[in-house]
């Protein structure tokens, strides 16, 4: 493996690989990020992770790069190769483009978050969340609530989840309509069907950018203390990959309250980045 593309692709050994520590001795070399949405958590985490394994990260602004001047995103790569990249992170809302990237370039290629496909080290993340929390992922149920039509954290995560023996649960008015090569065992707009034995909640932001009519679908899916104490257990946790919408899909009082591990999915976003830097430079 010479690309991190997608989690569809990867076998369950592989992803147990980029889950486990690994070496901490320091790579040399520059990793270009290429980011053409907008991103905090990504993209700084990248940076950090960048730094604790010894590269130097290469931020490429997009307002500011040759892209402005009709050049191609895949030749634009190619140049930052022979620049001496050492690896490219990209960002872009054209699903699979980092795939044809990393057909053409010849180095490893990260995706950062293709459209609505894939953001498969945001998914390496969460699960070393559940890890440190749980201990394994084997046997969990986990119910992703909220947009998960529009959403490449619920794509990824339900293709990890499923393949490391987790039950995953879709709970959105429109879960049926995720294409069926998404692997989940339900379907459900009801939050009382959905989030029963949840062990986690993975709430997403609604993607207004996405969607035509750019409306939000109203106040059911805007989970707080109320319908987790009504519908969950009290060890249920709540997790969401960000950025958050107060007051939209969460309420402040459940995304700083004692079930949240959204801190540490941001924590480990960044451990779950070096590991796979260093999988894929060693
Ligand atoms: N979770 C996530 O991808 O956040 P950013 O868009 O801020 O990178």
């Amino acid at each position: 493996m010479k690309r991190l593309t997608g989690i569809a692709q990867l076998s369950k050994l592989e992803i147990q690989a980029l889950l486990e520590p690994g070496d901490t001795y320091p790579l040399s070399g520059s990793v270009g990020l290429v980011f053409h949405e907008p991103s905090t958590r990504t993209r700084f985490s990248f940076s950090v992770a960048c730094l604790r394994a010894g590269l130097i990260p290469i931020d490429l602004n997009p307002g500011s790069s040759s892209e402005q001047k009709g050049e191609t995103t895949i030749d634009t790569c190619k140049n930052l190769v022979w620049a001496g990249a050492s690896a490219l992170v990209l960002r872009t809302s054209e699903n699979l483009l980092p795939e044809r990237v990393a057909d053409v370039v010849g180095i490893p290629v990260i995706n950062a978050g293709d459209g609505t496909n894939e953001h498969p080290t945001q998914a390496l993340g969460d699960a070393l969340t559940l890890i440190q929390h749980f201990g394994s992922i084997e046997g969990l149920t986990i119910a992703i609530v909220g947009d998960v039509f529009f959403s490449r954290v619920a794509r990824s995560n339900a293709y990890l989840l499923t393949k490391l023996g987790a039950r995953v649960h879709f709970v959105s008015p429109d879960a049926a309509d995720v294409p069926n090569t998404v692997p989940r065992h339900l379907n459900t707009n009801s939050l009382a069907e959905g989030l029963k034995g949840a062990d986690a909640v993975m709430i997403l932001r609604w993607q207004g950018e996405r969607r035509v009519s750019g409306q939000y679908k109203g106040s059911y899916y805007c989970l707080d203390e109320e319908k987790m104490c009504a519908y969950t257990s009290p060890s249920t946790i709540v997790m969401h990959p960000g950025p958050v919408n107060r007051g939209v899909e969460v309420t402040s009082e459940l995304i700083d309250g004692p079930r949240s591990w959204v801190r540490m999915q941001v924590e480990n976003g960044v451990a779950a980045r070096e590991r796979v830097l260093r999988y894929l430079l060693s």
